[in-house]
């Protein structure tokens, strides 16, 4: 095995993480703006994403998937001992970055989830899930709501000075592969294995079909799809009109 410029992000990978990039800044200006329609629209395809990116981790290319890089206590030691990164490459992410990629993860689904029950003050704008739980409940997802994104961008501030700081201190470039995909390596490392385009698409097809069923309201379970809606009654002319 020669040096090698490989592949490292696929696309779908790529994709999803620059989406996230741009739609959430998005979705706080919509929430602090009350555009509360954008909000939930922007919302809902961050589930979509989210979908994608977690089911994509069990069936997605090798370094995407979790079982390849969520590493234990031990392997984040050895790591940490080990020579820097380019001496040493590790092809995909590292076992400590895997720390963050997961909790980046898991945070962004809660935020996710605690917005599809939360509602305002007067349950005039609630997510498509607010009619399975009581207003309590409602009222605290959406307390945890605004919570868990004040830890989510102290995360995200994390983030980027660990890749400044890899940048500066171990010469280790990441940002462009996550807009290429491509790595160059100084030593010999084998290509990892990248999953289809038939598979993306199928998993989208899965992420688009669970974020519009949750934005009806997960019927039948408290709400109807929109075809089993009754009509809105049409105008009968009123007793008076024929006097
Ligand atoms: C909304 C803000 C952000 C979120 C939610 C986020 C989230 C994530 C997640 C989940 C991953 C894991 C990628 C995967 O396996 O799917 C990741 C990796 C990465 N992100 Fe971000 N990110 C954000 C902002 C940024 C920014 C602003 C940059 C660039 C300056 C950046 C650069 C990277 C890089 C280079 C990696 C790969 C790290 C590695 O090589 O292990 N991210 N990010």
């Amino acid at each position: 095995m020669a040096a090698a410029k490989l592949v490292v992000w696929d696309a779908p990978v790529r994709i999803v993480h620059w989406s996230f990039v741009a739609l959430l800044p998005a979705l706080w200006w919509t929430a602090e703006t009350r555009q509360m329609d954008l909000h939930f629209t922007l919302g809902l395809t961050m589930l979509g994403l989210v979908t994608f990116r977690l089911v994509w981790g069990v069936v997605g290319s090798g370094t995407a998937r979790f079982s390849r890089f969520v590493a234990g206590p031990k392997a984040i030691a050895r790591y940490l001992k080990s020579a820097p990164d380019n001496a040493n490459p590790v092809v995909g992410h590292n076992p400590l970055g895997a720390l963050s990629v997961v909790a980046l993860l898991a945070l962004l689904t809660a935020q996710v989830s605690l917005g599809l029950f939360a509602q305002d003050t007067d349950a005039v704008d609630s997510g498509p899930l607010n009619h399975l739980v009581s207003w309590d409940t409602a009222t605290a997802a959406s307390e945890a709501h605004g919570i868990v994104f004040n830890v989510l961008a102290a995360l995200i501030i994390l983030h980027v000075a660990a890749i400044v700081f890899y940048r500066i201190v171990r010469k280790n470039d990441l940002v462009t592969p996550m807009i290429s995909g491509r790595r160059t390596f100084a030593s010999p490392v084998a290509q990892p294995v990248l999953a289809s385009w038939a598979k993306a698409a199928g998993v989208a097809a899965i992420a688009v079909a669970v974020a519009v069923w949750i934005s009806f309201g997960v019927p039948p379970w408290g709400a109807k799809f929109p075809w089993d809606e009754t009509a809105p009654a049409e105008d009968v002319p009123s007793v008076d009109s024929y006097m």
